[in-house]
């Protein structure tokens, strides 16, 4: 039996749901349910992309993330391969998907790799854009607290930037820096907003980390 694209989609969908069942807070369905539809946004107001290709990856994305996985940064694209391979998806749409997944991770963007497409460009913004705002900050700290991190170590030498351990810190790692990283026009003007947020957010926190006086 031939499935046709909504069904393939919709399958997909229910496979993730299941599987993400237990996730960590930033990391589970409703993560991957903004991703999907913010990636559909992006792509129809680009217009470009190959939907079919787009929502498989914006979906199965964070499928098995090495964070969860010891390490392991080959066990979700296998999973996704095979569940794909499972619909009998036709081979050179497997192979795409399999490889956006294994590229969008903001941990290899200083790798070199030769691997690009628009397709590809979408769901990392959507990906990206999910780190940001009120739901970016939200995710980092459940991350962090997941982690049993504290929120906040001032830096020894007075320095804004704090140290590295702990969740605001990663704000200055990652978070601030993905405006700049953002591969669409539309992804760019979404995250301006997002980005405006934190920095304002960021200034009431260090307000009140000292307490009153
Ligand atoms: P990517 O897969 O693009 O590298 P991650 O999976 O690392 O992205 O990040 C997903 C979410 O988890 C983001 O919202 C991110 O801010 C949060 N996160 C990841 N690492 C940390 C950390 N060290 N501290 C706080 N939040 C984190
Ligand atoms: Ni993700």
């Amino acid at each position: 039996m031939t499935l046709n694209r909504d069904q393939i989609v919709e399958s997909t969908a229910e496979f993730v749901k299941n599987t993400l069942k237990d996730a960590e807070g930033g990391h589970d369905w409703y993560h991957i349910k903004r991703v999907w539809q913010n990636a559909l946004y992006i792509a129809c107001r680009e217009q470009k992309g190959d939907q079919l290709i787009i929502e498989l990856a914006a979906l199965l994305h964070d499928i098995a993330d090495a964070k969860f996985n010891n390490g392991d940064e080959s066990v979700g694209p296998k999973l996704a391969g095979d569940f794909l391979k499972s619909l009998s998806v036709p081979e050179d749409v497997i192979t795409h998907v399999v490889q956006i997944i294994n590229h969008i991770s903001f941990r290899k963007h200083h790798e070199y790799n030769s691997f690009n497409s628009i397709e590809f460009q979408i769901v990392q913004d959507a990906d990206r854009l999910d780190a940001l705002g009120a739901i970016g900050i939200a995710r980092a700290f459940n991350y962090g607290g997941f982690k049993n991190r504290p929120l906040y170590e001032p830096a020894v030498h007075g320095s804004m930037s704090a140290g590295k351990q702990n969740t605001i810190g990663h704000f200055y790692e990652k978070l601030l820096l993905l405006k700049d990283m953002m591969n669409t026009k539309t992804g760019s003007e979404l995250a301006e907003e997002r980005h405006q947020f934190m920095v304002n957010y960021l200034e009431q926190f260090y307000k009140e980390w000292d307490g009153l006086s």
